[in-house]
């Protein structure tokens, strides 16, 4: 089924300039994006990777309100912190732009209109959220409420964040204006939608019939929206900050941020080839491939090729590599919450270490799964791979060859068998290694650039030429001769990955240029080629290094608690006998389980000292079930029995809100009877 292609466009998600990028921007698209981009570009094929920075939508107006500043300055600071950064840490984009670039409202205006003027939009008058006192619509994040799905609180007008469903403004509980905290009130608005309904039988054929191959993760998200229906979509706002809308009558109205921001990959398109952009996106024969994180994918899976197609020039993505999320020592990364570890920050605590964060970013990447980023887990990994077995191997070869020949490449003699063995299993890595790439296996892909690497340190441990230097000369110049152009595979093998450190190391080794399609040849250097000094490319990294880190997300959390808490309001009087009504009881868990096809609801059998119960609990997400077990908890005794998926729950286990608002049992501090009453 291999198509062929000319050539690719790799797209990054532009992130949004509210803030700078951290490591879960970069394990979910930009270092996976770079990979790949880095490997075809090593192959000789033609590639470009354009990215940017988003700078509409409501986040940035409401930081920029909380400063009192303009949400231009909010973008201009962000966005030259991100830019720096990315080019810090060796994102190779081929331009990085802006959505408030002219080239984008131009285009991103033509797109809109052409769109109008072809009739693909629906017009529609309908009631929307209005704050009374700020004289403004509530759009998107201006108001927030109770999610009518899981009952968080704290949802926002487009999305509730407790449990990932995407929301109208109008969907939500108790609405409550985010800029004055007033209740809103209803009034007439004039939108144009796209009516995503009509598209729904072309994406399905297309994705879930055409597209078999793309990653479950994002396959099944794609698949779980269409079976659910897709219903037209508003892609106008009634807001200040965006690109206005190009049509008479629609004053005051910006174009959604997430109409704009995708045709942001084509402004920088035109930005970067202005005479040639075309051939990138309507050209058959180009691959489109969009990197981005799993809160994007119906924006670029169902959304955006909706768009395309009602313009209809041009190329659908062939592939949408969606990864899942990276949380940071256990919890979810949060920009609100300060809990990242940023990019810009990194770059200046760790001066030269780039690598270091784009090789554990790959061997953790959230590709099937989120995934969990620990200062300790990246400690192991540098000072246990990175210097011990690439860096180690690379620097005795190195040194070595000063050492016996003046740092010259000896010549290859005669082949031993486990030569011949050790040169094929190089040349094996070759085929496997460009297959885990080319199919987004990023941490596969790494895993056997390592492997190499693990090769080459035991070809030396085992041939011991430094003990042979003795005896057979002959033979210690044929090891080195083979070492040297191990070394010279591990450059070609690791440049997508580790581009600082091949860099170094083609330098030492006196290469012009890397080439894939020399992956597993070994006569890349000639003998008598110069060998520069050996410099070590990667270092030890101390406790203490790590534990300043360790601290500083320590303070964070506590800053966390005391920053967010406000304990509620007293609530009203309650007599003795009010009390009494409640019998809370301490009860042993003695088994406990998750609920089949419930992600929220633990079952829990209880040890009442009467006959036992059961009780089911919403806190499947806080706990394993086998931590429970032995474990004493308080619940309600005289709740009436409820039924959750076939279960009766005889009852209500209390629990408390940390920190981070994760649900904590709540027991006695000291062992009681089961059974024994709380008063
Ligand atoms: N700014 C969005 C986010 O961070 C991503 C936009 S991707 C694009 O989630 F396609 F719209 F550009
Ligand atoms: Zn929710």
């Amino acid at each position: 089924m291999e198509k062929n292609f000319k050539r690719t466009l790799v797209t990054t998600a532009l992130p949004y300039a509210n803030g700078p990028v951290h490591i879960g921007h970069l394990a979910g698209v930009y270092v996976p994006a770079d990979i790949y981009t880095r490997y075809l570009r090593l192959k000789g094929e033609d590639v470009i990777m354009v990215g940017g920075s988003d700078e509409h939508g409501v986040p940035i107006t409401i930081k920029a309100q909380k400063e009192g500043v303009t949400p231009q300055d909010i973008v201009d600071r962000y966005h030259k912190i991100i830019k720096d950064s990315m080019a810090g840490l060796g994102i190779s984009f081929d331009i990085y732009s802006r959505t408030t670039s002219d080239m984008h409202r131009v285009t991103a205006s033509d797109f809109f209109k052409k769109l109008y003027d072809k009739g693909e939009f629906i017009e529609k008058t309908t009631q929307h959220l209005y704050d009374e006192e700020a004289n403004q619509f509530l759009a998107d994040r201006y108001v927030t409420g109770t999610c009518p799905h899981c009952g968080n609180e704290h949802a926002y007008g487009d999305q509730c964040e407790a449990c990932g469903t995407s929301l109208n403004a109008t969907d939500l509980i108790n609405p409550k204006s985010a800029i004055t905290g007033n209740v809103p009130v209803m009034k007439d608005t004039k939108h144009w939608y796209m009516p995503l309904d009509k598209w729904e039988p072309a994406l399905r054929k297309w994705i879930l019939e055409d597209h078999k191959e793309w990653k479950t993760n994002v396959y099944g998200q794609c698949k779980s929206w269409l079976d659910e229906h897709l219903q037209p979509r508003a892609v106008t706002r009634d807001l200040n900050w965006g690109i206005p809308v190009p049509i008479e009558g629609a004053e005051g109205k910006v174009l959604y941020v997430w109409f704009d921001a995708p045709i942001g990959y084509i402004s920088n398109t035109k930005e970067l080839l202005p005479n040639d952009w075309e051939k990138y996106w309507k050209d058959k024969d180009t691959r489109i491939i969009h990197f981005i994180g799993k809160d994007n994918i119906v924006f670029h899976c169902l959304i955006f090729p909706a768009m395309l197609m009602a313009e209809g020039s041009y190329q659908l993505p062939d592939n949408v590599p969606a990864n899942e999320f990276l949380n940071l020592e256990g919890d979810k990364i949060s920009t609100s919450r300060n809990w990242a570890i940023w990019l810009h920050e990194y770059l200046a605590d760790f001066p030269g270490k780039q690598d270091v964060l784009r090789y554990v970013l790959t061997a953790n990447a959230p590709e099937t799964k989120d995934n969990d980023f620990t200062w300790r887990d990246f400690q192991a990994r540098n000072n246990n791979e990175l210097v011990a077995i690439l860096g180690n191997f690379v620097n005795r070869a190195l040194v070595l060859t000063h050492k016996y020949f003046e740092g010259k490449v000896p010549a290859c003699g005669e082949l031993t068998d486990y030569d011949r063995a050790t040169i094929d299993e190089f040349k094996g890595v070759k085929a496997t290694l460009s297959e885990a790439l080319e199919t987004f296996h990023f941490r596969a892909a790494l895993a056997e650039a390592m492997k190499l690497a693990r090769i080459g340190n035991k070809y030396l441990a085992d041939t011991e030429p430094w003990k042979l230097a003795k005896t057979d000369m002959a033979r210690v110049e044929t090891i080195l001769n083979l070492a040297l152009q191990m070394c010279a595979n591990l450059a070609i093998a690791f440049e997508p990955f580790l581009p600082f450190s091949t860099e170094k190391l083609r330098n030492m080794l006196g290469i012009d240029k890397l080439d894939w399609n020399a992956l597993g040849n070994f006569d890349i250097l000639k003998a008598g080629d110069v060998i520069n000094k050996p410099e070590l490319l990667f270092e030890k990294i101390e406790d203490d290094v790590i534990q300043a880190q360790l601290d500083r997300l320590e303070r964070i959390k506590q800053e966390n608690i005391i920053n967010n808490f406000k304990p509620k309001a007293i609530g009203p009087q309650c007599t003795f006998d009010d009390f009494m009504k409640l019998d809370i009881r301490v009860g042993t868990v003695t088994a406990c389980e998750k609920v089949k096809k419930a992600d929220k609801l633990l079952c829990l059998k209880i040890d009442d000292g009467i006959k036992g119960r059961t009780i089911v609990s919403g806190i499947a997400k806080y706990y394993n079930p086998e931590d429970l077990v032995g474990k004493q908890v308080c619940f309600i005794a005289n709740f009436p029995p409820r039924t959750f998926k076939g279960i009766e729950s005889q009852g209500m286990i209390l629990s408390a809100e940390d920190a981070d608002g994760r649900l904590v049992v709540v027991g006695p501090t000291g062992t009681v009877k089961p059974g024994v009453q709380v008063k």
